[in-house]
């Protein structure tokens, strides 16, 4: 972005609401110490939140997140952090807290208010900020999820759009400020080899599993409400497939990619029971905070289909499942076999795998043929590898890339509300228990029934 540009939006103070809780603790305070240690925190920051702490408790908490995420911390920085904060206590219901909020911010031009509270607190605390003028001018950061299901996420927006105008709206979907997600796109369209293959002509299916080895960890309360397709499959893993599936926006504007991205959501039917497996952990219904009778489902796989003239035909499979066999976060791409298998007699044939890996240590792999050694003409498969922090270095957190991104007014990495509704919209059908939950194993894969869905055939991860 242009300096001047910058220097006209850049925020003037950064507000959290919710900043005792976990969110805060885990993401926004590392992101904010990264951000203090490049230079780039130079406002104040003012947390919010019901729980009475002095600001030494407060400092504590803070340290205690960083201290989880960051290997040895420069004093310093954290010095210079600590001088930032200063945490406001008090009631999100009751309107004292927003007029002690309006004096305190009274001489900032462009607040950012960052909504890091659970989604049912937000319509409360946007009307307070509306009520003392703040969100005549604030730009408010929301986490997600966007609603809990169509309705509810229109009702939000009315909530929102009642107060603020869109584009001061910055709604996070924090996968997408990911460098690694982010680098989909540089793949795909700062190199011209994959575009002619890019298509149903050479693609069979396209494979997207995000699996994680712990399960709900302390947040029962939370997730037994929501489950696995509000909490990632909605989200995380419906923007993935948009950046795999999207044509090419005419540049790299916020508008452009989204309108790009919604024609790909606008292009998918929404899911049916029978496209969908739902699983739940053994174990999960001792978890605390979760119900003794509870159908949540904390796996889910679906087939997706992207009705478009590149995508008709080719399945989108998509996994997530919490207490699985292992951590990971990959896309695969699933190429055609070629039209002859002249070598077929002496190794079983395999076909061409691209692989983006978007978790920790992330990169791509392309699975080749090549001739085996030996006498024969016989094929053996080999990988081509690229770590990209090995090879490119240290990549930057998704919470400091989306504050900064905030910060400077930049929606790029934030999602759209007509997107968000066809992402509702895709899941509805399934999000009152339509689909029955089975069963699985921790350490496992999810249920079997998940094997059939993609008849047997999950590429290996
Ligand atoms: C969050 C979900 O949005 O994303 C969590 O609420 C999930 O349940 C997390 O564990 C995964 O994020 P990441 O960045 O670790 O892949």
């Amino acid at each position: 972005m242009n300096p001047r540009i910058i220097q006209k939006r850049q925020a003037d103070v950064l507000v959290m609401f919710g900043a005792t809780g976990d969110l805060a603790k885990k993401k926004l305070f590392p992101a904010l110490y990264n951000m203090a240690k490049s230079g780039f925190l130079n406002v104040p920051v003012y947390g919010v939140a019901s729980s009475k702490w002095d600001h030494s408790q407060f400092a504590q908490h803070a340290i205690d997140g960083i201290l989880a995420a960051v290997k040895n911390p420069d004093s310093e920085v954290l010095e210079k952090l600590d001088s930032h904060l200063e945490l406001i206590v008090g009631n999100y219901e009751s309107p004292e807290l927003y007029e002690r909020l309006a004096e305190v911010l009274k001489d900032k031009e462009k607040p950012v208010i960052y909504l890091a509270i659970p989604p049912a607190a937000f319509e409360n605390v946007t009307q307070g900020l509306a009520r003392v003028g703040l969100t005549g001018r604030c730009r408010l950061v929301v986490e997600k999820p966007f609603g809990r299901d169509l309705e509810s996420a229109i009702h939000l927006q009315d909530v929102l759009e009642a107060v603020l105008p869109e584009k001061r709206i910055y709604r996070i979907d924090h996968y997408l400020g990911k460098e690694s997600v982010e680098d989909i796109l540089i793949f795909r369209f700062a190199n011209s080899i994959w575009e002619p293959l890019w298509n149903r002509r050479y693609i069979n299916s396209i494979q997207i599993t995000m699996a994680e080895d712990f399960g709900i960890e302390g947040r029962g309360a939370f997730y037994d409400g929501v489950g696995a397709v509000r909490d990632v499959l909605q989200n995380h893993l419906l923007q993935v497939l948009a950046l795999i599936a999207m044509e090419p926006p005419a540049d790299m504007s916020a508008e452009s990619m989204e309108m790009e991205k919604l024609k790909v959501f606008r292009a998918i039917s929404a899911l049916t029971p029978d496209e969908v497996v739902r699983g739940q952990y053994v174990g999960y219904l001792d978890e605390p905070g979760v119900a003794p009778n509870s159908h949540t489902e904390t796996f889910v796989a679906a087939k997706v289909h992207v009705d478009s003239w590149r995508w008709a035909g080719v399945p989108f499979i998509i996994r997530t499942g919490k207490a699985l066999a292992e951590t990971t976060l990959e896309v695969i791409v699933e190429f055609k076999q070629p039209p002859r298998m002249l070598f077929a007699e002496t190794q079983e044939a395999s076909p061409n795998i691209l692989r983006f890996r978007l978790g920790k240590k992330d990169g791509v792999d392309i699975e080749l043929m090549a001739k085996a050694p030996g006498d024969h003409l016989s094929t053996i498969p080999v990988q081509l590898n690229v770590e990209f922090s090995a090879a490119l270095g240290e990549r930057q957190e998704a919470y400091e890339r989306l504050i900064r991104a905030a910060m400077l007014g930049d929606h790029m990495r934030f999602t759209r509300i007509d997107s968000v509704l066809e992402t509702w919209r895709i899941v509805q059908g399934i999000l009152n228990g339509e689909a029955p939950v089975h069963p699985y194993f921790v350490g496992s894969w999810g249920p079997d029934n998940a094997d059939e869905l993609v008849g047997g055939h999950w590429i290996d991860l």
